[in-house]
């Protein structure tokens, strides 16, 4: 039987890589890693470089105590590139590019905001190529947020099924995500505008396995919350290997979970890994800040 669960040994590593300007210290085998002897506020070209790199080795990186502002969050995210779009939130007064993601202690919300795996705003044309959280308030518990490494994922699908989704194109919509959340809240997140509502409901084609453009890694480009079909097929077929695949890319081995606290920075390279946050905390607040970094037309 070869049905059971996946255990990945030796399909990636997740060491650490020798730096002269930064340290990085695994979260888990299949991904993550804290970076630590850096102020972003600060932080140099050649401390940055070394950053970037493992963002992209780690996939998502956190740095602990950082004592940012709106300002310096812009700054920072600004070192990566434009300002991707953000369909969801006009941003904070004054700064429109950091979207809040913040929920009360009354709050009670059978679907919050990132409540299941997903790859930001997959529905976009250029989706963003990286995202970044920063805290404000934690919950004493409760309010994890996890993260699955689709380059991972990928590698341990059979080389058959690798072929066989090779040249399939993906349907990313935010239009079963937003029936979701009415069937369970009564009502969606809103969006920015009405044509930020069009573009997200109507959605992008993209491969559904997408090339990374500065590591060349090859990654399952599929979550539950925008995947809604495949060019070229029914919903009757595309519906059985969506859902395969979407729950394939998330499994336990391939994760990594963060417990927050305040002053944490988070990165992740939106392009090759999935993330969720916990709906586990009701009667405390959580209030965090995020940015997106715009990315390519998926190849
Ligand atoms: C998000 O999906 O960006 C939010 C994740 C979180 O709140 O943990």
């Amino acid at each position: 039987m070869d049905d059971v669960r996946i255990t990945p040994s030796g399909q990636f590593d997740n060491h650490a890589r020798e730096y002269a300007h930064i340290e990085a210290r695994p979260l888990a085998a299949a991904m993550g890693a804290e970076i630590v002897g850096v102020d972003v506020r600060t932080i140099d070209d050649a401390a940055f470089a070394e950053l970037s790199d493992a963002l992209f080795h780690h996939k998502m990186i956190y740095l602990r105590g950082q004592a940012i502002d709106h300002g310096d969050h812009e700054r920072f995210t600004r070192r990566f590139g434009p300002f991707g779009t953000d369909a969801y939130t006009k941003g904070v007064d004054g700064h429109p590019d950091v979207q809040p993601v913040i929920k009360e202690a009354a709050t009670r919300s059978k679907a919050i905001f990132g409540g299941s795996w997903h790859t930001d705003s997959a529905f976009l044309p250029r989706p963003p190529s990286i995202s970044t959280l920063f805290s404000v308030e934690i919950p004493p518990f409760g309010g994890d947020t996890a993260w699955a490494n689709s380059v991972l994922a990928y590698r341990m699908l059979s080389p058959t099924m690798q072929r066989m989704i090779a040249p399939l194109r993906v349907h990313m919509s935010a239009v079963a995500n937003f029936a979701t959340q009415i069937r369970l809240n009564g009502a969606a997140t809103p969006f920015s505008s009405d044509d930020a509502r069009s573009q997200a409901i109507d959605g992008a084609y993209h491969p559904l396995v997408r090339t990374h453009p500065v590591t060349g890694e090859q990654a399952l480009y599929v979550d539950e919350s925008y995947a809604v079909g495949i060019e070229g097929m029914t919903a009757a077929e595309s519906r059985p290997l969506l859902t395969f695949l979407a729950a394939h890319v998330t499994q336990h081995a391939f994760t990594c979970r963060l417990r927050w606290e305040p002053g944490m920075l988070v990165l992740w390279d939106n392009r090759i890994c999935l993330h969720h946050a916990s709906n586990d905390y009701d009667g405390y607040r959580r209030e965090l800040y995020r940015t997106t970094v715009e990315g390519e037309v998926p190849a």
